[in-house]
């Protein structure tokens, strides 16, 4: 007997050291936690410590009396609130357990009132105190799914039947099972922040490119919508970013410029979005058309404001201008980039195939059109590629 008692002391003191360190741990959480989440966190840890050390005292000191078991129902109960918190916490959720509380409360009533009618038969105590630990393990295996938790339960109903006939004893080690809970909790939000941080330096990348295609897209369709508004300039940049896609992998440009050429294309009149809209449907030669020039200056103003797109400023800027120096800005030859040689000639197609400049022209014509002026105006490299492009895709 005098072992058991002296087994006891020593299991009550490494309890109580280790709950001590647990104490100290969360407190240094709650203090250095940057996020609410890991303050609010941290702050349940404190919390159910001091329950679960004050319990531990108490059982200490209540020696045999049944009482033991009363206290120890009380201590299962309040940690598993705070940790059910804490888990919610850890989860975002907002779970509710009143199911679980209310039945856990009955129960440690229960006991009380045995207590107090004078019932000292242990075994009463017990079962109630095995009771709690099978609802809390359902409690976490149905609302939380977590298995791993409840396990601990049935280690402590193991150790309280085991251990039946030394009571202090029995019910102080029962309480180790659930210390465990508490480290694994914090071990979990830690490895769960760790883990999320990596994931965005993972993604943060893509989260961007999607974030920025997104953004694109939009404008396109912004773009597109404003070109309906005109039967005559109705989805011309959609066709000219296909036709300026067709040449530059006619041309075999990798695939990050035959990206940048198709985004390019689709941008090329964003500038008409500060012309006003009722000259756009009057009869006036393109070409001739002071809106060109304007048109070409306010893209550019327009690009220049962000740093997503000035990449398209070339583009945007340079599709009127002609090799031989004619056009608005007057640069000539392989001055004018690539992809703006490339726009220039998919526009101007497109505008004659779809009658915008004078009557519709055959494809066959618009063509030869564009031939007629290769080395003239236009690049004969890109009018060389339009002909290839324009040949497997309407006549093979
Ligand atoms: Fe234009
Ligand atoms: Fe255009």
């Amino acid at each position: 007997m005098v072992e058991v008692e002296k087994i006891t002391y020593y299991l009550f003191l490494s309890l109580l050291s280790g709950t001590f360190f647990y104490f100290l741990l969360v407190v240094v959480f709650f203090i250095l936690g940057k996020t609410v989440r890991v303050k609010i966190i941290s702050f349940y840890g404190v919390l159910s410590s001091v329950a679960y050390s004050s319990g531990i005292v108490g059982i200490f000191l209540l020696k045999d009396s049944v009482l033991v078991y009363v206290l120890v129902m009380l201590v299962y109960f309040i940690k598993f609130v705070f940790e059910l918190e804490m888990y919610n916490k850890i989860y975002y959720s907002q779970v509710r357990y009143l199911g679980y509380y209310f039945v856990l409360l009955l129960l440690i009533l229960f006991s009380i009132v045995l207590f107090f009618i004078g019932v000292s038969d242990k075994i009463f105590y017990l079962i109630l105190a095995i009771s709690a630990n099978v609802v809390i393990g359902i409690g976490w295996i149905t609302t939380r799914n977590l298995a791993i938790l409840s396990i601990s339960n049935g280690l402590s109903i193991i150790l309280l039947l085991l251990l039946y006939d030394y009571l202090t004893f029995s019910v102080l080690f029962s309480l180790v099972p659930y210390g465990m809970n508490s480290i694994y909790m914090i071990a979990k939000e830690y490895s769960l922040a760790l883990k999320s941080l990596k994931n965005i330096e993972e993604n943060i990348d893509d989260l961007i490119n999607s974030q920025v295609d997104q953004f694109k897209n939009f404008l396109f369709l912004l773009i597109n919508r404003m070109e309906s508004r005109y039967d005559s300039r109705k989805n011309h940049s959609l066709n000219v970013a296909g036709i300026s896609e067709g040449i530059a992998r006619e041309l075999n440009l990798e695939e990050k410029v035959v990206n940048l050429v198709r985004e390019g294309a689709m941008m090329h009149d964003i500038g008409f979005l500060g012309i006003d809209h009722r000259k756009l449907s009057t009869n006036v030669t393109y070409e001739e058309s002071e809106d060109i020039v304007k048109h070409v200056v306010i893209g550019k103003e327009i690009l220049e404001k962000s740093n997503v797109f000035i990449k398209y400023l070339p583009i945007v800027l340079y599709h009127h201008e002609f090799i031989d120096g004619s056009g608005p800005e007057g640069v000539k030859g392989k001055m004018i980039p690539l992809p703006a040689r490339i726009v220039t000639v998919a526009d101007k197609f497109e505008r004659l195939i779809n009658g915008r400049d004078s009557h519709k022209l055959s494809i066959r014509k618009a063509l030869e059109f564009i031939k007629k002026y290769s080395g003239v105006l236009y690049d004969p490299e890109v009018v060389k590629a339009l002909e290839r492009y324009i040949f497997k895709r309407f006549y093979y």
